[in-house]
């Protein structure tokens, strides 16, 4: 409980970010009387335990028998707070009318999702992101000047910001992106995982909560809070295990996918306690523009560029379903749009293929694409020791989200790699940015042995 003495500044006090819906703040009854909050400020509050007065402050004693000023309880009512903007009424007729604020849209998937739906003249966003290594403003360049889109930079487990973002832009949609997502970091130390991803998302889905509950009835039918996540909470299938379902029972086998799994396990919870309109999708692997070179594709695209090494792990057959990003992102949109919330949706390419396969096919487009090299890109193969836990196959079955939304992925498997590859090499000025300083560093460190 917030509360104030006699003679500090009530009105300042009241007005803070930290009060939000519920809120209980203690006045002192002479502050009350002599108005020192003014009475558009009164008018947020509600005294406990009464119905809803619409003149809250009125206080019929302000003294104690001993002649000391009296304390008085009061709660912040959201709804007798006419200064707050409500979600614009356009929202109603089309849901896709909306306001977004998107969590990590400075990371891979984030960005191309934000490049995507500020296309609709009808998307606002704002982007939340903490910006860690893995976080690049370049891939937003373009948006730099565009009125429909703001950056804020900060944690997601910042509550006090998040609250602030929520009370001041009044999404109507949450798409949560932020997260630490490489395995390989997972394992080198996994306590930023459990940062972000678990506790980082449990802060989220509070202020969340309060905010939803803040609003209009019709307001919190329209809310939708997306959360994005992956196959590899499901673990490792063996060759001819069927593909992961959405009923497929839960088997994270690195720090990062137990983190995951562990916010997908908070996400379904604050639908089925407390009713938030929840949706989350499981994808698999994604390739495309804007991915921290730290992951395979792009990775692979690089080194055979310069002709450097090409590290497989163990024996290069651990097979990954692979999304080209743009698509994944559709998906996404279309869950928003169209999805039942409590539900899971899974997506992936139909697109199963070993590691290896993947290698060559990317060794054979750089040398295609870019200067030869003296011998073929392949020769630069090296099988390295192998990834401790590594799962052996993914398999995503998307027939879901295709019956009951009617989304199934566009670019096939041979379009979109030879996009991507094209796009690294086009790309050199973003790819010397984020290959500069500490990516270094998590080269020398990770591949040394
Ligand atoms: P990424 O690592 O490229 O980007 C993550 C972004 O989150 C970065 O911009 C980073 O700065 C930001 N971030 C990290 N911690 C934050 C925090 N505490 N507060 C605010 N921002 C923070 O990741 P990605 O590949 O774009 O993945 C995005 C989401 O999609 C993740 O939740 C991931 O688990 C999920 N996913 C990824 C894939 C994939 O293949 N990349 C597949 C399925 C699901
Ligand atoms: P990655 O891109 O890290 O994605 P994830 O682990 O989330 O699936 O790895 C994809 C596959 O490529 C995975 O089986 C591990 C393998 N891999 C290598 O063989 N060498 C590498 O240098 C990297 C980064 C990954």
């Amino acid at each position: 409980m917030l509360s104030t003495r006699n003679g500090a500044p009530v009105e300042a006090f009241a007005k803070s970010d930290s009060v939000i819906q519920g809120q209980s703040l203690k006045f002192h009854a002479d502050d009350v009387q002599s108005r020192r909050l003014s009475a558009a400020w009164q008018a947020r509050f509600q005294r406990k335990g009464k119905s809803a007065a619409r003149s809250p402050f009125r206080v019929n004693s302000n003294q104690n028998s001993s002649g000391r000023a009296k304390p008085v309880l009061f709660y912040y009512n959201r709804k007798l707070d006419r200064s707050r903007p409500k979600i614009p009424k356009t929202l109603r007729n089309g849901f896709f009318n909306m306001k977004i604020l998107v969590t990590g849209g400075a990371g891979f998937i984030g960005s191309n999702f934000i490049l995507q739906q500020i296309q609709d003249e009808s998307v606002s966003i704002i982007n939340l992101d903490k910006l860690t290594y893995a976080g690049n403003l370049r891939n937003l360049d373009s948006l730099a000047d565009h009125k429909r889109y703001t950056f804020v930079r900060g944690d997601i487990a910042d509550r006090a910001l998040v609250r602030r973002l929520l009370e001041e832009q009044v999404p109507a949609a949450i798409v949560h992106f932020a997260a630490e997502s490489h395995v390989d970091r997972s394992i080198r130390g996994p306590e930023e995982f459990i940062q972000t991803n678990i506790n980082g998302t449990f802060a989220l889905l509070e202020e969340t909560r309060s905010y939803w509950t803040g609003l209009s009835a019709e307001e919190r039918d329209h809310f939708r809070f997306l959360h994005v996540s992956t196959d590899e909470v499901f673990g490792s299938l063996a060759p001819n295990d069927p593909a992961f379902s959405e009923r497929t029972p839960y088997a994270p086998n690195s720090p990062y996918a137990a983190s995951k799994a562990a916010s997908d396990h908070l996400v379904r919870a604050y639908h089925h306690t407390y009713g938030l309109p929840v949706l989350t999708t499981n994808c698999s692997n994604n390739y495309g523009s804007f991915q921290f070179p730290e992951k395979l594709i792009p990775l692979m695209i690089l080194n055979a560029r310069d002709g450097k090494a090409l590290p497989v792990y163990g024996d290069g057959k651990n097979v990954r379903d692979w999304l080209y990003v743009e698509d994944h992102c559709e998906a996404i949109a279309t869950v928003l749009r169209r999805g039942a919330t409590g539900e899971t949706y899974n997506i992936g390419g139909w697109n199963e293929k070993p590691n290896i396969e993947i290698v060559e096919m990317i060794c054979d487009l750089v040398d295609g694409l870019s200067p030869r090299l003296g011998a073929p890109r392949r020769d630069l193969i090296t099988f390295v020791k192998d990834r401790p836990g590594h799962d052996r196959r993914y398999a995503m079955d998307a027939s879901k989200i295709q019956r009951e939304l009617g989304w199934r992925p566009k670019e096939t498997f041979e379009s979109g790699i030879r996009k991507t590859v094209r796009w690294y090499l086009e790309h050199d000025e973003w790819v010397r940015d984020v290959t500069s300083g500490s990516y270094r560093q998590w080269i020398t460190t990770h591949y040394a042995d």
